[in-house]
């Protein structure tokens, strides 16, 4: 007998979506629900999973979903997004893709995505709602705040930390133990050498 597998439901449907349905089929334990989006375009699918409607159509379904991924690349709204899902009770749901290494000490919040060749390494501590794209490595100790964005290749050497919100875009390197702050970008290609802070 095939083993149950959680029902999550996908909030997002563009890129970052289609992403975040690959990763769940390719987890042993999970499988799409539905995919809803705040702007559901008539007819629209994501690998093949058509779009249901918008946030009416998941409370219709609560009841045959186990947890919910919010697949929205822009960090403040994927953050306001998994808030009201929050306050409506549903289970915000960690996706890792079954490529990528994700050491046993570390600690990975709710909703969190990570992608496949990322490697999260001993004791880092990666908030709710964060995204670790592609290939992108976190390092040991390294803290990721609340729906940051590590994008794909991107390097957190370590003891590294990235605040709330904050993006560092692909393939840029924070030296170890710089601190990347709340809402900060990270230029992609770029070394982040000294701490990221407003104004510098
Ligand atoms: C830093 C960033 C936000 C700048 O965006 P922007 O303000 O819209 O900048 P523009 O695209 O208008 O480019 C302005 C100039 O900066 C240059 N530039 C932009 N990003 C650059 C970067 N990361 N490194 C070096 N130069 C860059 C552009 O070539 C352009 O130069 P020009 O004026 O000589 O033509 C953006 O380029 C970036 O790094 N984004 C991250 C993307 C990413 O990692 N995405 C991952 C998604 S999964």
């Amino acid at each position: 007998m095939e083993k149950h597998k959680r029902q999550i439901a996908v909030f997002g449907a563009g890129g970052h979506g289609k992403v975040v349905v690959d990763a769940i089929e390719r987890n042993d334990g999970l499988a799409v629900a539905c995919v809803v989006d705040d702007n559901p375009q008539p007819g629209s699918a994501v690998l093949g999973l058509v779009v249901v409607g918008g946030r009416d159509a998941l409370l219709a379904r609560r009841g045959d979903i186990d947890g919910v991924i919010v697949a929205i690349g822009d960090n403040r709204t994927r953050m306001e997004v998994a808030g009201w899902l929050g306050a409506q009770g549903f289970v915000l749901q960690r996706v890792v893709h079954p490529m990528a290494v994700v050491a046993p000490s570390a600690t990975i919040g709710a909703g969190v995505l990570i992608m496949p060749g990322a490697v999260v390494n001993a004791e880092a501590r990666i908030g709710a709602n964060a995204i670790i794209n592609t290939g992108a490595v976190v390092e040991h100790d390294c803290e990721v705040g609340e729906a940051a964005h590590v994008a794909p290749g991107a390097v957190l050497c370590g003891g590294a930390c990235v605040g709330t919100c904050a993006f560092v875009g692909a393939g840029a390197v924070v030296l170890p133990g710089v601190k990347v702050g709340p809402a900060q970008l990270v230029k992609a290609g770029t070394v982040a050498a000294r701490n990221v802070e407003q104004g510098n």
